[in-house]
């Protein structure tokens, strides 16, 4: 597709930023759709980050993602965030207005969900409690996915108690903390499992829970996608889970960005998958 004069841009930025699939995955809804348009990679210092944003709005972006280390700083460049990013903290989505105001949002939580919809498609919030692994920023985007969808119980299992206890306590709800000597209870009777820690990504060690006192019902999901099966989901396979790798969250979060910037709600599809896995 050539570029125009008239083309819509948009991009990512990060620091670094030479990792992200971000252009990838744009870049092949872009073509897929013929759009006059563009999305780059965009390597932003944070002592510039301040400076960056408004540049981009002037350069007549339509918007941009956010990704490490910016997405708490992110807030405070925005004149109106929405609730889900205010609540957790972080924007992950500008969106730049014809009012010329900077609007953010958090996506994340969206793209956990649709993923989690999408490939466990049997699986609904009121199936019973969900287990959260982590209680960093990942941990609390997932958990109050969770909640706001409806899941009756959200435990929080973390290697650091008191990490857990400040996340349950600050957002309240169906959050607990469950006991990472002794995850057996918090396991028995959960409908999913969730890991958010970076453990089974490659050069980590695995996630060391033992999956035994899981009921094989419950749906197993990794948000680690490098391997895309880790030792966690390999090990659920085998026990007869129903699991959901980690790859598809980073695509569904994509998804409202394109669709503000470009004007076209794009989907996720087993080739986006390949073409992303292969880049
Ligand atoms: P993010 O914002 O991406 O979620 P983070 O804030 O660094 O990342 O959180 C990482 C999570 O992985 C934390 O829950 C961390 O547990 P602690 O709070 O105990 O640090 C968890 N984690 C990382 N390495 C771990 C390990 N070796 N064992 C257990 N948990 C680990």
């Amino acid at each position: 597709m050539t570029i125009t004069g008239n083309a819509a841009l948009a991009g990512v930025l990060g620091w670094p930023i030479n990792h992200s699939k971000s252009p990838v995955l744009h870049g092949y809804w872009l073509r897929q759709h013929a759009i006059d348009g563009a999305y780059v990679p965009l390597a932003v210092a944070p002592e510039r980050f301040a400076e960056a944003v408004p540049a981009l709005a002037a350069l007549h972006f339509q918007g941009a993602n956010v990704t490490v280390p910016h997405k708490e700083r992110a807030l405070a460049v925005c004149d109106t965030v929405d609730a889900h990013a205010r609540r957790l903290g972080a924007v992950n989505t500008l969106i730049f207005g014809t009012d010329g105001g900077i609007h953010g949002r958090n996506t994340d939580g969206v793209g956990f969900l649709n993923n989690l919809r999408q490939g466990a498609p049997g699986w609904s919030p009121a199936d019973g409690p969900a287990v959260v692994v982590g209680a960093g920023g990942a941990a609390r985007a997932v958990a109050v996915a969770l909640a706001d969808a409806g899941v009756p119980a959200v435990r929080v299992l973390n290697r650091t108690r008191h990490k857990a206890e400040a996340l349950a306590g600050e957002l309240g709800g169906p959050l607990t903390v469950a006991d990472w000597a002794d995850p057996a209870p918090s396991l028995g009777d959960a409908a999913l499992l969730v890991n958010t820690t970076s453990l089974g990504m490659t050069g980590e060690p695995p996630l060391p829970l033992d999956l035994a006192p899981l009921p094989t019902t419950a749906v197993v999901n990794d948000i680690v996608y490098k391997p895309l099966e880790t030792d966690l989901l390999a090990r659920a396979r085998a026990r007869g889970h129903p699991v959901v790798d980690g790859l598809g969250m980073l695509l569904h979060q994509a998804v409202p960005g394109f669709a503000a910037w470009f004007g076209v709600t794009p989907e996720v599809t087993d080739g986006l998958r390949a073409h992303v896995l292969a880049a």
